[in-house]
């Protein structure tokens, strides 16, 4: 199993809409993933069931989510966290049980306080010690249970102590952006935190208290899989001169400050994949969906994977519906090429 953490603290740069959209996609190249909602927002949540799912499905309290599954662990209840039970998701295709989801909790954020303390690394209350490696042995015991390929976890927009134990302790993290000047100024604070990030980690690996625990924290270093721009406009099949200038500075930033800091981040550990000419990190531009997204999140279904049905449905003829069809054809061959990239890569 592969954990891939999706992850920026700037909000608004398309990591839930990705993890879904790649989740899917994965699973329709037969691979078994798990989504994880690490949002409080739950918007991925909001994205797999409709309204009135939602809400049922936290009205039932027997259901599991994230919060939930942490409970053992974080309000040190007499008993060991347990594999989720998770929400399956119809991928509409023959491959059945292929994609599911451990659904979000607005109150995730309870748990921030705490596990900051615990990861302070000086505690030796017995009830700490056991938080930092928790997330990650309930993945796994997760993963074990359904037999997955991948756990893809939708962060929130932040550096809290969730977000850092949650990157730290993945096997590969994703780094969605936008092509615009505010994502530039987040990618130039990631050079300085994600080092900090690294030495942390390192010590907790070696730190006797979080070891010797029922959840001992992975022995483990994310490696970075690569950049997503995504949502400006086109001309003519190519970004519009103004957002050009945007993805090229982050193409550059990417390559010659991060990598570099993620390579050389003091853990002695490198935050990169050894590459050669054949596995470089990813560097995937998508273009704005345009009405797709809407339609995306009216039918719960990925911007690639719109059919007729739904653009009938939505009143949709014509040239307007023939010109969506082509986006959703080139849709599928952008989250296709990125699907089977990440496979190369972490395979
Ligand atoms: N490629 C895209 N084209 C158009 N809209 C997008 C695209 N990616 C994301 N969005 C929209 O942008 C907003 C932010 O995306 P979201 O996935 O929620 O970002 P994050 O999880 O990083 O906060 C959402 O309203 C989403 O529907
Ligand atoms: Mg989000």
């Amino acid at each position: 199993m592969k954990r891939i953490a999706l992850f920026n603290h700037k909000g608004g740069v398309s990591k839930t809409t990705t993890t879904f959209n790649l989740s899917w996609m994965l699973a329709l190249q037969g691979k078994k993933v798990i989504m994880v909602d690490a949002d409080p927002q739950c918007n991925l949540t909001g994205l797999v069931f409709n309204e009135d799912d939602f809400e049922a499905f936290y009205s039932d309290s027997k259901k599991h989510n994230l919060k939930t599954c942490l409970a053992p662990a974080f309000e040190a209840q007499p008993k060991l966290i347990e594999a989720a039970i998770c929400q399956e998701v119809d991928i509409q295709s023959d491959l059945g049980g292929q994609l599911f989801l451990l659904p979000g909790h607005l109150d995730l954020s309870e748990y921030e306080v705490t596990l900051g303390i615990a990861q302070e690394l000086s505690t030796s209350l017995q009830t700490l010690k056991n938080l930092p490696g928790s997330f990650s042995y309930l993945f796994e015991e997760t993963a074990k249970h359904y037999q997955a390929d991948y756990v893809l976890i939708d962060m929130n927009p932040s550096l809290s102590s969730i977000n850092q134990n949650l990157l730290m302790t993945s096997d590969y993290f994703l780094l969605p952006t936008s092509p615009d000047y505010f994502s530039v100024m987040a990618l130039k604070s990631l050079k300085k935190i994600l080092p900090r990030w690294a030495m942390w980690a390192k010590k907790a690996q070696m730190n006797p208290l979080l070891t010797e625990t029922f959840y001992p924290f992975p022995v483990v270093t994310p490696k970075f899989l690569g950049t997503i721009v995504q949502k400006y406009r086109e001309r003519e099949g190519n970004p519009s001169k103004g957002f050009e200038k945007w993805i090229d500075d982050i193409r550059k930033y990417v390559n010659n400050e991060l990598v570099p800091a993620l390579r050389g981040n003091g853990s002695g550990d490198e935050m990169v994949m050894t590459l050669d000419e054949t596995h470089q990190p990813i560097f995937k531009q998508f273009s704005d969906f345009n009405t797709l997204i809407a339609l995306s999140q009216a039918y719960q279904t990925p911007v690639f994977a719109l059919t007729d049905r739904h653009f009938e449905d939505a009143k949709y003829s014509g040239v307007v519906k023939d010109t969506m069809k082509q986006s959703v054809a080139k849709f599928n061959d952008v989250f296709s090429d990125l699907a089977q990239n990440i496979i190369k890569l972490t395979s």
